[in-house]
């Protein structure tokens, strides 16, 4: 059979890693996949260096709308980031009839539900598995592993930057703005670092999640939202002498609040007993806790971000997708649209 083709909307870190791990692995991901993939276009702002990376074998472009409208591509993945462009693009690629990954949870949290009802009534598939905690594969857990369950709660440390910051600030009694700049020169902040500090990296993780958790629209707005940048060096000390670890924490969690039933939908910093697993994640990691009635806890643990963690969650799509673009070719299956309940209240 043929090699499924698809095209790369950005070529920059996970763009590369993806890249990198897709020709490194490609006899195992095609054995899994039931057929290769293959990157045959790619739009980058500066060609010269996706030519570079790339290696000369795909076609190189300067305008993402050429590779959304390319009857050569079947599948899109956007690696763009930022919302509007984006959206532009996803929507197109869906109209175009082609299935569409991405690593961007800040579009799939303002215009998920769009996006996901064009891929619904079009028949396409739109993957995120990359868009939360990078390369722990807490989406296919939430939406697959546990299907059975009834999920009571999901909490995690979901943004590696502030986890890092935190950590650093508690070992070495570093002030916030020295730790963050250490952050940003390692590659781990958002080019906007108030989206990290601030936690609407978090909460925009925290809303897909919760989406697939419990069945409800993708709602970012209704979240609460506050980050670590007001913490000092002394609140992380007292927290450690009384027995507890400061970490931003998202949570999102059935509640009943006067008798109604809803949804909370929640990111701050949170003290947690020193000896909870989750209260020694360290650095730049993440790890998610999932309460559920018939599995009890799980909890997942690993690199939330990255050029290969990243591509590792990105090829993981590829994958699911090929396989189901290739067994049903229309895809009528309707794997990972949102199924709505009458739940979509959310009370804080
Ligand atoms: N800035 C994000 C983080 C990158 O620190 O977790 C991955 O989404």
């Amino acid at each position: 059979m043929k090699p499924i083709k698809v095209g790369l909307l950005g070529i920059g870190t996970v763009g590369a890693g993806t890249f990198n791990v897709l020709q490194r692995n490609q006899e195992d991901i095609r054995r899994r996949a039931g057929r290769g993939i293959e990157i045959t276009m790619v739009a980058a702002r500066n060609t010269e260096r996706a030519a570079r990376l790339t290696g000369g074998g795909c076609q190189i472009v300067d305008d993402p709308f050429l590779v959304v409208d390319s009857p050569d591509v079947q599948i899109v993945v956007e690696l763009i980031g930022g919302y509007e462009l984006p959206r532009e693009l996803v929507l197109r690629a869906i109209a175009n009839g082609k299935h569409v990954v991405t690593a961007n949870k800040a579009l799939l949290a303002l215009h998920g539900n769009e996006i996901f009802a064009a891929a619904q009534e079009k028949g396409v598939m739109v993957a995120f598995e990359a868009a939360v905690a990078g390369g722990v594969p807490i989406i296919k857990a939430l939406r697959e592993g546990l299907t059975a369950n009834r999920i009571e709660s999901v909490a995690g440390i979901i943004n590696g930057t502030t986890n890092f910051i935190l950590s650093e600030m508690r070992d070495k009694g570093l002030d916030f703005d020295v730790v963050l700049k250490q952050a940003q020169e390692l590659g781990y902040a958002e080019l906007d670092p108030t989206f990290d500090i601030e936690g609407v990296d978090a909460a925009h993780k925290l809303t897909i999640m919760s989406a697939i958790a419990f069945g409800i629209p993708v709602q970012f707005e209704r979240a609460h939202v506050e980050g670590i940048s007001a913490l000092q060096a002394d609140d992380i000390r007292y927290a450690e002498e009384l027995g507890y670890r400061i970490k931003l924490l998202g949570i999102t969690r059935r509640s009943v609040v006067d008798g109604v039933e809803g949804i909370e939908l929640r990111v701050h910093p949170t003290l947690i007993p020193t000896k909870r697993l989750i209260a020694n994640v360290e650095g730049a990691m993440n790890a998610v806790l999932v309460e559920a009635d018939a599995v009890g806890s799980t909890l997942y643990y690993g690199k939330g971000a990255g050029a290969e963690p990243t591509a590792s969650s990105v090829i993981a799509d590829l994958v699911d997708v090929t396989r189901l673009a290739t067994v049903d070719p229309y895809c009528r299956v309707p794997h990972l649209a949102f199924q709505p309940n009458e739940m979509t209240d959310v009370a804080i």
